[in-house]
């Protein structure tokens, strides 16, 4: 069912500051910090020939990654995200396997303007994933 690896987020506290790090140590290319008030981060895209890092900095008091980083203050390996064709079958296939879709349970546009879920990190091995239709 899924396909492509789409990308990692990582959290962090400052996301201009971390992508700096992968673009002057590493070598990458990254894009602008750019604010997603809707999800309630700061995004910084390293922009690798195979994927993507999505550097995650909270934005607002009700921040998603908020407690996130209280718990890992120099920041961490936030989820991943893995591409999917059709995002209502592949919610009804997690349902029937008795996965846990946080938030409402339904799809919701994601950060890159496309449908996505995310699946509780107790069904997977500690990780959150995000499910994104492509
Ligand atoms: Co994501």
């Amino acid at each position: 069912m899924i396909g492509k690896l789409n990308h990692v987020a990582i959290a962090v506290p400052d996301a201009e500051a971390a992508g700096k790090i992968y673009r002057d140590t590493l070598g990458a290319k990254i894009t602008a910090k750019v604010a997603q008030p809707d999800h309630g981060v700061w995004t910084v895209f390293v922009e690798l020939p195979n994927t993507k890092i999505e550097l995650i900095e909270p934005l607002g008091d009700n921040s998603p990654i908020a407690a996130f980083l209280a718990k890992n203050p120099k920041g961490g390996m936030h989820h991943v995200c893995y591409e999917v064709e059709d995002i209502n079958a592949a919610c009804a296939q997690m349902k029937k396997m008795g996965a846990t879709i946080t938030g409402t349970g339904e799809p919701r546009i994601g950060a890159h303007g496309k449908p996505v879920v995310f699946m509780h990190p107790k069904d997977f091995s500690g990780t959150l994933i995000e499910l994104e239709q492509v």
